[in-house]
């Protein structure tokens, strides 16, 4: 059974967290002295003079609307980067407890953890890219704090079988964090309805992808209210910029637009997948749910190199457990698919 004061750190239980001046006074008022803002104002209109909303409660109003989700439910991270940051700071004990990943994936699930001196253990994922449970059973014991999964996963663009994600969060007793970074280009479910009957489950989300606001940096996580108030009381006080509360507000009535470019990315990657895998240099392109590729060519290296040479970058992810000769390559506009295609079409055939 699942009891969040078994996995909460001592010292986070004891935590008292940080009062802001506008947790400490919320009503009206006209002049405010309270914070050691600068009253005359910024260089810049409008003037950011004031700190943001260190709840995001207009941000997470709107979010109830687009995910289905009380604000109860979702915590907003400068990116999901913090939010993993995070999980590691109230969860893990450093030195002590460990964490179950399963490589390839995305690389912060790792640095993180070794920022926090926090063990961590790979469950290798089968040949063609799917979990092995039989792993997760091998690396998984008391000290196991989270295990993180990534569906669809990056670098592999593929979605996990549900039954698998299903299986792991009805025999763990820990976090099971699932990043859906991508889950807009995938035909799988996000995960977001089964929060009801897990309450360990913690799903992450971000703007960076499918929204198109990586630059601005916001990421969600949504989880039970108990996960989510601790996330709460640990953050930084104000860690969602002004701007970008203004901003991601604004973006997120765009519901439509973002859909007609998730349809034509998906459009676009999956034309790109069937040109690039008729190339003769290609072994093989991975079937992807997300809005990158990977691809295994002879000679990853080279061709790296010889796309920079016409300032094309993409991602060697050779190093990676399975994926020797391979390239992650983001899906582009058309003209830049284009491009890629006839620079690759005739590097391979030189
Ligand atoms: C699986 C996955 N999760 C999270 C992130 C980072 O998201 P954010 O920009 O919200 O920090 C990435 C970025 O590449 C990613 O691939």
């Amino acid at each position: 059974m699942f009891d969040i004061n078994l996995l909460l750190r001592d010292n986070i239980k004891k935590l008292i967290p940080y009062a802001s001046a506008r947790d400490e006074f919320s009503g009206s008022a006209h002049i405010f002295l309270d914070a050691n803002e600068n009253s005359l104002g910024s260089t810049v209109t409008p003037a950011y003079n004031r700190y943001p909303d260190p709840h995001q409660v207009k941000i997470k109003e709107r979010l109830t609307e687009v995910k289905g989700l009380p604000p109860k439910n979702i915590f907003l991270g400068n990116g999901s980067d913090e939010c993993i940051d995070l999980l590691y700071r109230a969860f893990c004990n450093p030195g002590k407890d460990n964490v179950v990943i399963h490589p390839p994936t995305y690389g912060m699930y790792e640095v993180s953890a070794h920022i926090h001196d926090v063990e961590v253990r790979r469950a290798s994922l089968t040949e063609n890219f799917e979990l092995d449970l039989a792993e997760f059973e091998r690396h998984t014991d008391e000290q196991t704090k989270i295990i993180w999964l990534c569906s669809p996963n990056n670098p592999t663009g593929n979605s996990f079988n549900r039954q698998n994600i299903e299986m792991i969060l009805n025999n763990f007793d820990g976090l099971v964090v699932i990043d859906e970074a991508y889950i807009n280009f995938s035909r799988q479910r996000s995960f977001i309805p089964e929060l009801t009957d897990y309450p360990n489950l913690v799903i992450l989300q971000t703007l960076s992808k499918a929204w198109g606001l990586a630059g601005l940096r916001l990421g969600m996580a949504f989880a039970s209210e108990s996960i989510i108030d601790v996330l709460n009381r640990i953050k930084p006080p104000y860690n969602i910029g002004q701007a970008t509360q203004e901003i991601v507000l604004e973006a997120l009535d765009g519901t439509d637009k973002v859909n007609a470019m998730i349809r034509e990315i998906v459009e676009m990657r999956n034309d790109l997948a069937g040109k690039i895998s008729r190339l003769s240099s290609v072994m093989s392109v991975y079937p992807s749910e997300a809005n990158f590729l990977l691809v295994k060519i002879k000679n990853a290296r080279k061709i790296y190199n010889e796309l920079l040479n016409h300032s094309i970058v993409v991602r060697d992810r050779s190093s990676a457990p399975g994926c020797t000769d391979c390239l992650r390559i983001t899906v582009g506009t058309k003209e830049q698919n284009d491009k890629l295609l006839d620079i690759l079409s005739k590097i391979g055939n030189s």
